[in-house]
């Protein structure tokens, strides 16, 4: 039962259901409209058009009425023979009346010589000469009042005005408008619920194609989801503009995770080379000295030694990785504080300075000017270290590295900068990727991981820094480092 519930109200959000019930509702609402419409106009156009008949027919009457001077002497018998027409032809009655409101013939002898004081007739009196019309559409009935008037021909009299003399009464049942309007609203409604039927049907048929590329594409995407090698990674659903697009950004989607899968891929396999490089070299070893007899307490010293430093490699490859680790993780992560920048190189400068000086390299540090800034100290220590260990690592007996600091007032920068060996032109790309080293038995030789760059990169761009490198072969590199001096979140 709780499934059920689910697939339908499912169903009710689905695209499908919003465009069949916009289709419904686009037929009801344009049908009422056509319908109401045009069903009034006809009505009116219906009264209208019978009125002016009965209107002319009458008028050609009252002019012969007041010819005859039937108002004062109803003895014609043409007069009351075509009366007696009229109100036949039209299914109506016609009433005469004279000045003093009587009614002086009645086609349907009903009120004869009674008084009537309505206000139409009143009106029809004082209305210089015009005739009057009114539709009862409650109770389906045109009344018309059409003076009977006495024109300056007519008699000698000098009268500027028409004299109305009496009015013709003529009141006209519409029953048949109004049963024509019947059978038209019911066709009308038969029509509409056609016209609904068929747009449901449009409805229906719209709906499914409409939905069909999103349900290729999620088909597609679900063979995607299911295995990198089975498909060659491109969506095509072109059969709208839109779908299109959604597919060209989920290509970009997929090769951006099939990029980034590639590189995890490939971040294992080199992790596991790097870590088992050391541990290859103390098997070697020790396999070695158990393989001999009588060994030599000298040589076990040397092995033992090299062995030694093989753990301490291993050791500085998981710490560095560790490192690496950390910097992958989500900037919110950073311990931002305000930090004394020069007093922060100043200490990397003493903790460095041991090792620079055993390898005959000179270090130099300038400050021009005091700068604070909002950072993480123990990442971006990490990360300069990295920088002035390369150039102390990567010159020539003798050499120098000089570092910098300046600020203007959005940004501090640090220049690090040696007279050592270079990196070749085609390297320079890739010396921010793990494990990449220029010259690996070199940098093996003196320890390094090729992760120090990676580690440095990550921690300044977390600080939305940037780095950049300059270096030509044999001269000597230099690499700045761009940080805002306030923490953007
Ligand atoms: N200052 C520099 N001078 C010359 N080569 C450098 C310098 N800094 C980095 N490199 C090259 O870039 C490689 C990557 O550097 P890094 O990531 O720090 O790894 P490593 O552990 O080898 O120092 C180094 O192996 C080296 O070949
Ligand atoms: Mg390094």
């Amino acid at each position: 039962m709780k499934m059920k519930k689910g697939k339908i109200r499912e169903f009710l959000k689905s695209l499908k259901f919003q465009l069949i019930l916009l289709c419904i509702f686009v037929g009801a609402v344009s049908g009422l409209v056509l319908r109401v419409g045009i069903l009034s106009s006809y009505e009116k156009r219906a009264v209208s058009m019978k009125s002016i008949d009965i209107l002319s027919q009458a008028k050609i009457l009252a002019n012969q009425i007041v010819d005859a001077g039937y108002v004062q002497d109803t003895s014609s018998e043409t007069i009351t023979a075509q009366l007696e027409q009229l109100s036949q032809i039209y299914d109506g009655r016609v009433m005469i009346i004279d000045a003093s409101f009587r009614i002086i013939r009645d086609t349907y002898d009903l009120d004869s010589d009674k008084i009537i004081i309505s206000e139409e007739v009143i009106k029809s009196f004082d209305g210089n000469g015009k005739e009057i019309s009114n539709y009862d559409s409650k109770n389906h009935y045109i009344e018309m009042t059409i003076p009977l008037v006495v024109t300056k021909e007519d008699t000698e009299t000098e009268t500027e005005q028409p004299w109305v003399i009496g009015i013709m009464l003529v009141s006209v049942s519409t029953d048949e408008i109004e049963t024509n309007l019947e059978y038209l609203r019911s066709r009308a409604l038969i029509l509409q619920i056609v016209v609904i039927l068929l747009l449901f049907a449009a409805g229906v048929w719209v709906s499914v194609r409409m939905t069909r590329p999103l349900k290729r594409m999620a088909k597609s995407l679900d063979e995607l989801r299911n295995g990198y090698g089975e498909t060659d990674g491109t969506l095509m659903i072109d059969d709208y503009t839109e779908t299109l697009e959604v597919s060209e950004k989920l290509n970009k989607l997929y090769a951006r995770m099939k990029m980034l899968d590639d590189s995890r891929q490939e971040f294992v396999s080199n992790v596991s080379h790097e870590l088992k490089t050391p541990l290859t070299s103390m098997k070697v070893l020790a396999d070695s000295l158990n393989g001999q007899d009588d060994v030599p307490v000298e040589l076990y010293r040397e092995f033992m030694q090299d062995i030694g430093n093989e753990i301490e490699r291993e050791t500085k490859i998981i710490n560095d990785l560790l490192s690496l680790v950390k910097m992958d993780k989500s900037a919110s992560d950073l311990n931002i504080t305000s930090v004394n920048i020069n007093e922060m190189l100043g200490q990397i400068l003493k903790r460095l300075r041991p090792i620079a000086e055993r390898a005959h390299i000179e270090l130099v540090l300038e400050s021009f000017r005091p700068v604070t800034a909002e950072i993480d100290e123990v990442k971006l220590t990490l990360a300069i270290t990295n920088l002035i260990e390369n150039g102390i690592k990567y010159n020539k007996r003798d050499g120098w590295v000089h570092i910098s600091l300046n600020a203007d007032h959005q940004y501090f920068y640090v220049k690090v900068e040696d007279s050592g060996i270079g990196i070749p032109k085609d390297a320079i790309e890739h010396i921010y990727e793990r494990f990449y080293r220029v010259d690996k038995s070199h940098s093996r030789e003196i320890g390094g991981t090729g992760l120090g760059l990676a580690i440095t990169r990550n921690a300044i761009l977390m600080h939305r820094g940037a780095i950049k490198v300059f270096s030509t072969e044999d001269e000597g590199t230099v690499f700045t480092v761009r940080i805002p001096l306030n923490y953007i979140a």
